[in-house]
C-alpha cells in the first residue's frame, strides 16, 4: 500500500515537474515550434510559434528591439513609440541634463513632437531574420587543427558571410557562436539611428529605491522611459534629420489592463547578454570563490569615494550618477550571485554531474578517446588560470577603472604613430581624440579620480604578488617614500591628461615630435607601466589558456548533449534575441519568509514614510503622493490599489532590461527590469524556487504617463485591452 502510494506520488511529481519545468532557459525563437511550443501551451500560452517569430509575416519579434548597446525595448504604437527602462535610457536622459535642467531629478515630458529630443549616440535594431549557418562556418575546420588556426579559419568565413548578407550595408549582419562554437547563427538586423527621447519620469519614480533596492524584492521602481523611432519618408532607417517622420512598425504590442495573478503564464522577449550555465565545477569555484570577492572589494572602494563626493556637490552628483549606477549594479549582483551559488551548493552539484560524466565517458573506448581526459584538462587549466585571472581583474576592475588611465588608453593609437603613418591617418586620430576628450571631461571630476587612483594603486600592490607590481611602484617608493597621496598629487599636477585645457592645447598643436614627451606624462607613464605588466606577465599565458578552454568547453558541451539526449539544451545568452517563459510566482527566499508576487504604490508610500532626508532613495514627490491620497488612478487600479511590480519565474539576465513581458495572448503586461537578489546566480545556475525576474506592471507605466505627467496624448496612440 505504502509502496503504491509512493509510486503514485513519484509519478505525479515526475509528471508535474515535466509539465512546469519550463522556467529555466532562454530559447531561440527559430526553434520554438520544435522545442517549446507544447510546453508553453501547457503553461497557458494561447498563440502559435509563428505568432512569435515569422520571417514571412509580421510577428511579435517585429515589435522588439535591441536598445542601445545592451538593453531591450518594445514598440507600443503605430507611430514608433517605444518603451524601455529608465536605467536603459539613463545615459540619454543625463545627456540632456544640466544643473539648471536636471531631467534626471525632475523628469522630462515632450508635450508635442517638436519637443522630442534627438540622441546622437543611440540606435535601436530590429531583427529581420536569423539563420543557422553552422555548416558553412564549420566547413573548413577539422578536429586536428590547432585552436588558433581553427579560429582564424572560422573568422575568415564569418567575415565573408557577414559581408554578403549585409547587402552593401543595408543590413547589419552578425554571426555568433552558440554552444561554445558547436553551432553558428547569422542575425540580420535593421538599425535605426534617429531615436528621440519622449518622456522620462523623475528619478524618484524611475529610480525609486535606487541602489538600496536594486536587485531586491519587494520593489517599487517605476523603471521606464519613452522614446520614439524616426525614419525617412519611405519608412526606412535614416540618421537624424528634421525631415524624418515617426516610424511605422510592422507590429506593436497591444497593452493589457487586466494585470496578472499567481500562476499566470508570462513570457519575456528580449536580448539577454551573457550567461554561463554549462561551466565546470572548477570554473564556478574560480568565479564565485576567487574572482567575485576581489571584484566586489575593488568596486566597494570606488563606491565609497564616489558616494562621498556626490553627496557634497550637485555637479559631481550629476556627472557621476550614471557611472555610479553602473559600478554599484554588479557590485551588488556579485554578492547575491556568490551567496546564491553557495546556497545551492553549486560547486558540489557540478561535481556530481562531472562524476556521472566521467563514468559515461569511460563507458566505451570511442568516448574515452574523445572525452576521457576533458575534466582533468579543465582542472589543470583552471589551476593555472586562477592566479592570472585575478591579476586581470585587478587591472580591469581596478587600475584601468581609474578614469585618467582609461582616458590614457584612448591615446594608444596616437602613441603608436610612426614614420609610416600618413597625414590623413594622423588627422583621423586627432579628430577622434578631440571628440573623445570632450565626452570624457563632460563627466569628469579630477579630485574624485585622484582619490580613486590613490586607493586602487594601494589595493593592487597589497593584493598581488610582487612579480605583478608595475614600475610605477618603484617610483612611488623612491620619490615619495611609498606615500600614495603624495604621488597622486604629483601626477595630477604634472599630467596634461587631467586638464581639459591642456588636452585641447595639446591636440590643437599636435606634432609627432610631441609623442616622446607624452610618453613621459605621469598618467601616460603609469598607464604604460601597467599595460607592460599585462603584456609581459598576463596576456600571453591567459590567451593560451583561453584558447585551450574554448576547445575544452566546445567538446564538453557537445559531450553533455550526447550524454543526455532526452534533455532540451538551450544555448547560453549571447545578446541575441531569446524567449524565456514561466509563471507569475510568489516564493520563499529564506526559511520563514514569503515574498508575495505583487507590490502596489502603497509600498512606495510606506517606504517613503520611513525616511526624512531629501535625496534619499525613498523620496516620493508631492504630486505622486497626492495622486495616491486621492486614489486618482484613472483606469489603471486593481481593487482600489495601484499595482506596481510583479515577479515571475522567467529566466532572464542583464540585457533583458526593458524587455516586453507578455501574457498568454501576447499582450504587453509589463517591462522587465531586474531579478531578485536570491536568484542572481541564475546566470550560472538557475533554480525555480529562488529565481525570479522583476517586472514593472504596465498599468503603473500608463498611470504615470497619464496622471502624473499629464501626457495623455501618448496614451491615445496605444491600443489598450481591458
Ligand atoms: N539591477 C538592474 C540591472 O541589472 C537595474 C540596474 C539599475 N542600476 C542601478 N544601479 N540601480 O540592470
Ligand atoms: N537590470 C538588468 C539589465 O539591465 C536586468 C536584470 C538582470 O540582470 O536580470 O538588463
Amino acid at each position: 500500500m505504502i509502496k503504491k502510494f509512493v509510486a503514485i506520488q513519484f509519478f505525479v511529481l515526475f509528471f508535474f515537474s515535466k509539465v512546469i519545468r519550463a522556467d529555466e532557459g532562454m530559447w531561440i525563437p527559430l526553434f520554438l515550434s520544435q522545442y517549446n511550443i507544447e510546453d508553453m501551451k501547457k503553461l497557458g500560452f494561447k498563440l502559435t510559434a509563428d505568432d512569435i517569430y515569422n520571417v514571412n509575416a509580421a510577428s511579435l519579434k517585429d515589435a522588439v528591439v535591441l536598445f542601445g548597446r545592451g538593453c531591450t525595448g518594445e514598440l507600443i504604437s503605430n507611430e514608433g513609440l517605444l518603451l524601455t527602462n529608465h536605467h536603459c535610457g539613463y545615459n540619454n536622459i543625463q545627456f540632456h541634463s544640466s544643473v539648471e535642467n536636471d531631467y534626471l531629478t525632475n523628469g522630462y515630458w515632450a508635450m508635442n513632437r517638436e519637443q522630442e529630443l534627438p540622441n546622437p549616440s543611440l540606435s535601436v535594431s530590429f531583427l529581420v531574420r536569423m539563420e543557422d549557418v553552422s555548416q558553412k562556418v564549420l566547413s573548413n575546420v577539422n578536429s586536428g587543427m590547432p585552436e588558433s588556426v581553427r579560429q582564424a579559419t572560422i573568422s575568415k568565413v564569418i567575415e565573408d558571410l557577414e559581408k554578403a548578407a549585409s547587402e552593401n550595408g543595408k543590413y547589419q549582419a552578425v554571426i555568433k557562436p552558440f554552444f561554445y562554437g558547436n553551432e553558428y547563427y547569422l542575425f540580420i538586423s535593421e538599425v535605426f539611428r534617429d531615436v528621440r527621447l519622449v518622456g522620462a519620469p523623475p528619478s524618484s519614480i524611475g529610480k525609486f529605491g535606487g541602489d538600496t533596492d536594486n536587485w531586491d524584492w519587494p520593489r517599487h521602481t517605476g523603471d521606464f522611459c519613452v522614446f520614439r523611432i524616426y525614419a525617412d519618408k519611405n519608412n526606412q532607417p535614416a540618421s537624424y534629420s528634421k525631415e524624418n517622420v515617426p516610424y511605422k512598425p510592422k507590429k506593436y504590442f497591444p497593452i493589457y489592463l487586466g494585470g496578472v495573478k499567481e500562476d499566470d503564464f508570462t513570457m519575456v522577449y528580449g536580448y539577454p547578454g551573457r550567461t554561463q550555465e554549462y561551466l565546470t565545477s572548477f570554473a564556478v569555484q574560480m568565479v564565485s570563490e576567487v574572482e567575485n570577492p576581489h571584484q566586489i572589494n575593488l568596486r566597494q572602494q570606488r563606491i565609497n569615494i564616489l558616494k562621498n563626493d556626490m553627496g557634497k556637490s550637485a555637479e559631481v552628483r550629476i556627472k557621476y550618477s550614471a557611472k555610479y549606477a553602473g559600478i554599484s549594479n554588479y557590485w551588488k549582483k556579485w554578492m547575491g550571485e556568490t551567496a546564491g551559488l553557495r546556497k545551492l551548493g553549486a560547486i558540489e552539484k557540478k561535481r556530481n554531474l562531472e562524476k556521472k560524466f566521467q563514468e559515461w565517458a569511460n563507458s566505451d573506448e570511442t568516448k574515452q578517446k574523445q572525452y576521457g581526459t576533458l575534466l582533468a584538462e579543465f582542472e589543470k587549466v583552471y589551476n593555472q588560470m586562477t592566479p592570472l585571472a585575478l591579476v586581470d581583474d585587478y587591472l580591469f576592475e581596478g587600475i584601468f577603472t581609474i578614469e585618467a588611465l582609461s582616458f590614457a588608453l584612448e591615446f594608444r593609437n596616437l602613441l603608436a604613430i610612426n614614420d609610416q603613418t600618413t597625414e590623413t591617418e594622423k588627422r583621423k586620430i586627432i579628430d577622434r581624440l578631440t571628440i573623445v576628450s570632450k565626452g570624457f571631461f563632460k563627466n569628469y571630476n579630477a579630485p574624485t579620480d585622484k582619490k580613486i587612483m590613490a586607493a586602487i594603486l594601494k589595493t593592487y600592490r597589497d593584493s598581488l604578488p610582487s612579480e605583478f607590481h608595475a614600475e610605477t611602484y618603484k617610483f612611488i617608493d623612491s620619490k615619495f617614500k611609498g606615500n600614495y597621496e603624495k604621488f597622486v598629487d604629483y601626477v595630477f599636477e604634472k599630467s596634461i591628461l587631467v586638464s581639459q585645457d591642456k588636452v585641447n592645447e595639446f591636440l590643437v598643436n599636435f606634432k609627432p615630435s610631441m609623442i616622446k614627451k607624452l610618453r613621459k606624462d605621469p598618467v601616460v607613464k603609469q598607464y604604460l607601466d601597467f599595460i607592460d605588466v599585462y603584456i609581459s606577465k598576463v596576456s600571453p599565458t591567459l590567451v593560451e589558456l583561453e584558447n585551450n578552454l574554448s576547445r575544452l568547453n566546445r567538446l564538453y558541451i557537445k559531450a553533455l548533449r550526447e550524454m543526455q539526449p532526452e534533455k532540451k539544451f538551450y544555448p547560453d545568452a549571447n545578446s541575441t534575441l531569446r524567449i524565456s517563459y514561466g509563471k507569475v510566482k510568489s516564493f520563499n527566499p529564506r526559511n520563514g519568509v514569503t515574498y508575495h508576487f505583487q507590490t502596489t504604490l502603497d509600498g512606495a508610500i510606506e517606504k517613503s514614510k520611513m525616511i526624512a532626508s531629501e535625496f534619499d532613495d525613498y523620496n516620493v514627490s508631492p504630486k505622486l503622493k497626492s495622486l495616491f491620497e486621492n486614489k486618482d488612478y484613472g483606469n489603471y487600479a486593481e481593487n482600489g490599489k495601484m499595482p506596481l511590480c510583479f515577479i515571475a519565474t522567467n529566466h532572464t539576465t542583464g540585457g533583458n532590461s526593458g524587455s516586453p513581458v507578455l501574457n498568454a495572448n501576447g499582450y504587453l503586461i509589463g517591462i522587465n527590469f531586474d531579478r531578485t537578489w536570491e536568484g542572481t546566480m541564475s546566470d550560472i545556475m538557475y533554480h525555480p524556487d529562488y529565481c525570479r525576474n522583476i517586472t514593472l506592471d504596465i498599468r503603473y507605466v500608463l498611470f504615470v504617463i497619464e496622471k502624473f505627467a499629464g501626457a495623455k496624448h501618448l496614451i491615445n496612440e496605444m491600443t489598450l485591452i481591458k
